[in-house]
């Protein structure tokens, strides 16, 4: 059977694409013979030299601000893959907040970012095909994590999105894939310790994911993993989190 490669050809867009994951995806799209690739940075002051050599379209895009992500519409209208990677952890408690707006950015970025570019591209998508849309999910957002006040609800809501998605777009055969990532190397984890992948190798697992069809695909051995312990025993899981969450905030007073 011929090896598929929806990368080949395609028209990306990024979200995020200046730094992390969302750069691995810039990289690992023409690494697979991606035929146009928009950067979507917030702030393209911040475009320097990591996308020397790439022949990417750098556009200024905030996912959180309908202008610009309209502007992005009408000027990127061949698209035939999005690629919503933008998020925002703003590593608070939920309740026992000192910040209380932290919760509402995460949602505006994790949950309606993803909401206004996946309204904004549809009938691009459609147009061209139906195409695929890659969603940046999180271990986080498939179970509660007390340990990610906000975000957690926040990247739950957009794996929600990520399914009612798939089915409102499956008449103009656009495949919705959810990435269920767990621990990356980029500036997001940068407090996290222990083992984390290459920002390149969730974007090959996601990617490869898209090729096989697959609808929700764990990216890594820390998704794997927990959200195998998790559904082996949720009442223990959600026990042992909770246990974890009060020792860490008598240790560091967060
Ligand atoms: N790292 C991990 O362990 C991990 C685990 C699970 C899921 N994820 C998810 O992976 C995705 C990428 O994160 P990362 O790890 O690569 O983190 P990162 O290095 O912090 O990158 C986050 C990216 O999102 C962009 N962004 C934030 N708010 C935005 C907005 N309103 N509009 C447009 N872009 C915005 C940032 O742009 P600026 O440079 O302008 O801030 C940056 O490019 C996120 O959705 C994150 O939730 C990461």
């Amino acid at each position: 059977m011929a090896r598929v490669n929806r990368a080949e050809g395609a028209v990306a867009l990024v979200t995020g694409a200046n730094r992390g994951i969302g750069l691995g995806f810039v990289q690992e799209l023409f690494a697979r013979g991606a035929k146009r690739v928009y950067a979507g940075v917030r702030d393209p002051s911040t475009a320097t030299n990591q996308f020397d050599g790439l022949d990417v379209e750098v556009i200024g895009l905030d996912v959180t601000d309908l202008e610009s992500v309209h502007r992005a519409s009408v000027r990127c209208t061949d698209v035939t893959m999005l690629i919503n990677n933008a998020g925002y952890f703003a590593n608070r408690r939920l309740v026992l907040t000192d910040d209380p707006q932290a919760a509402r950015q995460e949602m505006e970025v994790n949950y309606f970012g993803v909401l206004n570019m996946t309204r904004a591209f549809a009938g691009i998508l459609g147009a061209n095909g139906g195409g695929a849309i890659l969603n940046v999910l999180s271990v986080a957002g498939a179970f509660a994590a007390p340990f990610m006040g906000g975000y957690s609800p926040s990247k739950a809501a957009a794996l929600t999105l990520s399914t009612i998605t798939r089915a409102e777009l499956s008449g103009q055969g656009t495949d919705v894939v959810a990435l269920i990532v767990g621990s990356v190397d980029t500036r997001m984890a940068s407090h996290v310790e222990g083992r984390k992948e290459s920002p390149i190798e969730i974007a090959r697992a996601s990617l490869d994911a898209l090729n096989k069809g697959e609808t929700v695909c764990d990216t890594d051995f820390m998704a794997v993993e927990s959200r195998a312990r998790y559904f082996r025993d949720p009442a223990r899981f959600e026990r042992q989190m909770a246990k974890l969450l009060n020792v860490d905030v008598q240790s560091t007073g967060r």
